[in-house]
């Protein structure tokens, strides 16, 4: 138990209660949402091709750790109906949604678990492991280091080509935070902290002798795919509105946004702290 867990059981007792099962628990940006789920889908297809390449044909474990209200392993759960999919879950409230989706389905399980316990796993070797915004739930950089060593050894450990498993990480930084306060400051408008629950990482965060980069020919996601969205809705959008309708209150989700952040390419610059990481286990270099 530390200090600062009544911050986070508060925080997502209070999301359980308001946001119920819907997809905006723990995310209102629609936009964000979407895109997170759709790199989700696209990393599960580029594991399973990969896997296939070398030989490996058995459904794999897919582990989603933090997994709130279980949305992701219900989507999951329909594009890949072959696959055997465990939700980790701290907070009773969330965990409790989740299995609450999948009482009578015996491909998927909801369990309890802290990612800062080293035996979060229970024993189960995922060949595939999902983080996403769970890391800056830790609001502890050594606490976080922790944690992340320990989902890197919970997946299946290195075989004799010295491939693992897989890890995909949604996770929030400072650096593209300043940048894109440093943005908003050019118009006079204040810096966006990030939430109370949550403290952002350093640049470097994953670079660990245990985790090598996962990209095929096919498969090169872009770590910054939200940059684009990030400027749009929290420069642009808050600059527009500022100037027509000083008086009105933030609005999420609006027609500008979905409008502009469809139109423009989604990888410009480096705005957006919420960032896409994707790894296989190796040997430690
Ligand atoms: C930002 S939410 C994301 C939830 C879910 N992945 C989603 O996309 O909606 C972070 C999740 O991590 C969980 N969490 C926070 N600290 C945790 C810990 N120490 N161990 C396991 N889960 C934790 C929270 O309860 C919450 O469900």
């Amino acid at each position: 138990m530390k200090a600062y867990d009544h911050i986070i059981q508060e925080h997502y007792q209070r999301v359980a209660r308001e946001a119920g099962l819907s997809p905006q628990s723990t995310m209102a940006d629609q936009i964000i949402r979407q895109r997170e789920t759709e790199a989700i889908l696209r990393f599960i297809e580029a594991v399973l091709a990969d896997r296939q390449a070398r030989g490996l044909t058995d459904p794999p474990l897919v582990m989603d750790v933090g997994c709130g209200n279980g949305y992701t392993l219900s989507v999951l759960r329909d594009a890949f109906p072959h696959l055997r999919l465990v939700g980790v879950e701290k907070v009773d409230a969330l965990r409790s949604l989740a299995a609450s989706r999948f009482a009578d389905d015996a491909q998927v399980r909801i369990l309890a678990g802290d990612v800062r316990d080293p035996d979060f796993h229970q024993g189960l070797r995922p060949d595939v492991l999902i983080s996403q915004r769970v890391l800056i739930n830790l609001l502890d950089a050594e606490d976080q280091r922790r944690a992340l060593a320990n989902m890197i050894h919970a997946v299946r450990e290195p075989d004799a080509d010295g491939i693992g498993g897989y890890l995909l990480f949604w996770e929030s930084f400072q650096t593209p935070l300043a940048r894109l306060n440093e943005a908003r400051a050019e118009f006079g408008m204040d810096p966006i902290p990030p939430a109370h629950h949550n403290l952002y990482l350093p640049d470097d965060f994953f670079a660990h002798p245990e985790l090598e980069p996962f990209r095929t020919a096919t498969y090169q996601p872009q770590p910054n795919m939200l940059s684009t969205h990030y400027f749009v809705s929290r420069v642009l959008h808050a600059v527009v509105t500022r100037t027509f309708t000083p008086d009105a209150p933030f609005k999420r989700n609006s027609h500008f946004v979905q409008f502009l952040s469809s139109a423009l390419p989604p990888a410009v610059g480096d705005y957006a702290p919420l960032k896409l990481y994707v790894f296989r286990r190796v040997r430690p270099r």
